[in-house]
């Protein structure tokens, strides 16, 4: 299923990317979601963060990068 349809993106291809190390608006923006029109980025939101889950339950990758203070 198409999640980002300005760039072709499924929900496949986010559910690979979130093996990747980083932030979720890194991971995300690598694959170009959300960089037109936008209207993306609640939906791969929530499928990065359903296929991370297991993995920010253990500490192990962070949604959001850490504020800079
Ligand atoms: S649908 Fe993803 S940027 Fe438009």
């Amino acid at each position: 299923m198409y999640i980002c349809l300005c760039h072709a993106i499924t929900e496949k291809d986010i559910q690979e990317a979130s093996m990747d190390k980083g932030p979720a608006q890194e991971v995300l923006g690598r694959l170009g979601v959300g960089k037109d029109c936008g209207a993306c980025l609640s939906q791969a939101i929530k499928t990065y963060l359903k296929q991370k889950g297991p993995l920010l339950q253990k500490g192990h990758a962070r949604v959001f990068p850490a504020k800079q203070r």
